[in-house]
């Protein structure tokens, strides 16, 4: 059941609309989009259903001794994702896997839970929670996050963005700070805890923030092919509603490392592997089906999704990723449409950590330091519900546990 839509987000979108349609003939602007993402969706599928892949791979050794080939950076910058192989020793992984099991059982995690509340983080995607666990501080998490062959992936990664700003770089692609987020342990056979099509941080804001509105001016101007989905200018100044949905910290790519062997079928990730259906997503709802106070699948508070009624092209193009071992991680662009399997048809356990791209800028500072009193405590981190699970928990890592690369991560 949605929630009422709040008078003045009403008013910002009825003016975004009348703004946007006195730039740009907003029709014409959407028919070429709309070609364009079918020509994609057509390729994508092509090769997919023979048995190929568009999305881009990359062995970490490659990136360790920066030898990524020019072609393939050009395929991350156009599919907005990559998988990134090996980027720790599978047994590493697979270890981490087993120890993030017991430290979950040792700890009665699943007693815990029962006695909380659901989350309603998800509540507009039409099929229900994932197995998603709210664990933070584990001592699998902070060594993966601290390890510095993730710091030298996710230097790479930060390095594809043109961080030139107005004033000055938007961001310092050479540093991270920890965005702590949590885990997901997927049981086969599960057909419930899959997540529909959508984008995270920020859904009608993506049309009336004035920084987003920056963001994607061009998609608006005379030339809609000189919008750069990796110009990073204004993207750390966004503001989301504030609300279980929103990520406090700028990430340059979403992400996971694998624990377990997983790949289509196995409810895994979904996504549109194009950097630009975001195109697609913001033109669609100024096309003149929709009320002038709506955005289609953009509520305050919610992610913003995308479907098959409205955004045929993009489903077509949506893709399961390629099978990826433990020790492997997935990289998506923060604009980039992605869901999950809604069935888990394998016989493994589905499993990964989350650990995404968020480099050093003032928001992510202003995160990690408040994170790090989180931290110390044992707390959820501040973006998610403050169930705080593992103040309690033994086997929790600590400060002491944290390498020096590790504690300026956390601001610490
Ligand atoms: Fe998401």
């Amino acid at each position: 059941m949605a929630r009422p839509v709040p008078d003045h987000v009403r008013d910002s979108i009825r003016s975004t609309k009348a703004a946007l349609r006195g730039v740009c003939d907003t029709e014409a602007r959407f028919a070429q989009i709309r070609a364009r993402m079918e020509d994609e969706a057509i390729e994508i599928r092509r090769v997919t259903d023979a048995g190929g892949s568009v999305i881009p791979e990359v062995p970490f050794e490659q990136i360790e001794h920066n030898a990524v080939s020019a072609e393939t950076i050009t395929e991350i910058r156009r599919r907005g994702c990559v998988v990134i192989r090996g980027v720790f020793p599978r047994a590493t992984a697979e270890q981490w896997n087993r120890d993030l099991g017991e430290y979950l059982a040792t700890n009665d995690y699943h007693d815990r839970l029962n006695a909380g509340v659901a989350d309603d983080f998800f509540d507009n995607l039409s099929f229900g929670n994932p197995q998603i666990f709210d664990i933070y501080w584990s001592l699998p998490q902070v060594l993966a996050r601290q390890a510095e062959s993730m710091a030298r992936t996710k230097r790479f990664l930060n390095g594809l963005w043109d961080v030139n700003a107005p004033a000055g770089p938007e961001f310092d692609p050479a540093h991270d700070f920890v965005y702590a987020d949590r885990i997901r342990r997927r049981d086969p056979g599960d057909s419930t805890l899959g997540l529909a099509p959508h984008i995270d941080t920020g859904s009608f804001e993506r049309w009336v923030d004035p920084a987003y509105r920056a963001v994607y001016a061009n998609l608006f101007s005379d030339d809609w092919t000189s919008y750069d989905p990796w110009r990073a200018a204004h993207r750390t100044q966004t503001r989301e509603f504030d609300s279980a949905t929103v990520c406090s910290a700028f990430r340059t790519f979403q992400g996971w490392t694998a624990l377990t062997t997983q790949g289509p079928h196995t409810g895994t990730l979904r996504l549109l592997p194009l950097v630009d259906g975001i195109a697609h997503v913001l033109l669609r709802s100024l096309q003149p089906d929709v009320a002038d106070d709506e955005l289609l699948l953009a509520e305050p508070g919610r992610v913003l999704g995308a479907d098959e009624a409205s955004h045929p092209e993009l489903m077509h193009g949506m893709v399961s990723i390629p099978e990826v071992e433990p020790g492997d991680t997935v990289w998506w662009h923060p604009d980039v449409i992605h869901g999950v399997e809604d069935e888990h048809q394998g016989e493994e356990q589905a499993n990964v950590m989350y650990i995404a791209a968020t480099p050093r800028c003032p928001k992510n500072l202003m995160y990690a330091r408040q994170q790090a009193a989180h931290f110390l405590d044992g707390r959820s981190s501040p973006d998610f519900k403050p169930r705080d699970f593992e103040v309690g928990f033994s086997g929790r890592a600590t400060v002491d546990d944290l390498t020096e690369l590790g504690r300026a991560q956390m601001a610490l």
